[in-house]
């Protein structure tokens, strides 16, 4: 269903409640999403973005409803990743000729994704499209997220189309960020910085701050995910701009997996210790296995201290553990301290490779780790309250 965002603005995207793994299996969609596309009816028609390829031919018919797609001069597409260009390939078979407006990039992964010879028009930071007695305003946004993306802004009814930033995967049949839930769109909105935007922070800073310095003043953003911001939208350009700055809360968290309990049982020692250290300290701890991976990392993302935790398993550690520190590799976290700690039987390599994983992730070691042999007896459970203790006072 369309619905009406500002004067001659219509999102006209889809709403997809059933959506619950994002990127593959890389992205938990606990509230689903909507991929928005908004249409802008002035006297040239400008439609921004498209949706996922499952929904393309329900998005042209939908469409179709709004308007004659030959009435549509231009398609911008802000970024070509296939949840939001998933669809040209049907709208364009029923409108070949209408030009596209991308960045130089986007013009590659739209042939690499579309393999069609469309009408590609490639603009840059500053280019400027008119649409009668408004215009649109071409900001690239290189690697936030991809290579091609970028936002445009309307003069006249001054929004911003923000793509992916400042999004959130959140279903709602309320557009407007004044309507919904506060916390539940604070949590989406912070868990999904934490898990796509974190790697990108310093370019975070540097584009807000570009797009800041050109004055232009907003009254919307509409992101490619999510709510619109309506209501104070500058709330979440001063959010992104804090959680780019090696965000961290007054939390520790600890993270593991254990075959027979043992590493659980260290875990729960260290975490007495910390409390006997640091009454004040938000200490929370995830069975990793037994815990959605992208809230942990949201967990880790407010952390100034992680603990890893793992038993040793043929010489390594356990496979939730090694996909964690994967994703945890990529996401490039700064300023955090972490240590490992791990049960074993014989061999006992999980520790040195949690740590030697935490290290080339970017965290700060604070030491080498704490290994107890079988099941913590009273002086190994001893022991790891020390070490929890010690951990805390060495990051207070
Ligand atoms: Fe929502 Fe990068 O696509």
């Amino acid at each position: 269903m369309n619905r009406p965002i500002k004067n001659n603005v219509y999102w006209v995207g889809k709403t997809d409640w059933d959506l619950r793994k994002f990127h593959g299996d890389e992205y938990s969609t606990h509230k689903g999403s909507t991929y928005n596309s908004y249409l802008i009816r002035e006297d040239k028609v400008a439609l921004i973005d498209t949706v996922w390829k499952p929904f393309a031919k329900e998005y042209v018919e939908n469409l179709k409803s709004e308007i004659d797609l030959k009435k549509i001069d231009y398609i911008i597409v802000n970024h070509a990743e296939i949840d939001h260009s998933g669809a040209l390939t049907e709208l364009m078979s029923h409108i070949p000729d209408t030009p596209i407006y991308c960045t130089a990039s986007g013009l590659k992964s739209i042939k690499g994704q579309h393999h069609k010879d469309w009408n590609l028009n490639v603009v840059k930071t500053g280019d400027k499209l008119s649409l009668g007695s408004k215009e649109l305003i071409f900001i690239e946004a290189p690697m936030l997220h991809w290579p091609d993306s970028m936002m445009c802004y309307l003069t006249g009814d001054n929004i911003l189309f923000s793509n992916d930033a400042f999004g959130q995967h959140y279903a709602s049949e309320y557009m407007f960020n004044d309507l919904v839930d506060q916390n539940e769109l604070f949590i989406e909105c912070i868990k999904y910085y934490a898990n796509i935007l974190t790697p990108f922070s310093p370019l975070v800073t540097k584009k807000i701050n570009e797009v800041l310095s050109f004055n232009l003043p907003v009254d919307l953003i509409c992101p490619s995910h999510g709510v619109i911001w309506r209501e104070d939208p500058v709330q979440i350009i001063k959010k992104y701009l804090g959680w780019a700055d090696n965000y961290q809360e007054n939390q520790i968290t600890l993270v593991y997996d254990s075959m027979w309990e043992n590493t659980r049982v260290m875990a729960e020692k260290i975490m007495e210790g910390i409390r006997q250290a640091d009454n004040e300290v938000n200490v929370k701890m995830y069975n990793i296995s037994r815990s959605d991976k992208n809230d942990v990392i949201l967990e880790i993302f407010k952390s100034k201290g992680v603990l890893f935790g793992s038993s040793t398993i043929n010489n390594g550690i356990l496979s939730a553990m090694a996909g964690l520190m994967e994703e945890v590799r990529g996401l490039k976290f700064r300023n955090k301290k972490a240590a490992s700690f791990g049960s074993y039987g014989w061999s006992g390599e999980s520790v040195k490779m949690l740590n030697d994983l935490a290290l080339k992730s970017g965290f700060e070691l604070l030491n080498d780790g704490i290994k107890v042999l079988w099941t913590p007896d009273n002086e190994g459970e001893a022991l790891c309250v020390e070490y929890g203790r010690n951990f805390a006072e060495s990051i207070k």
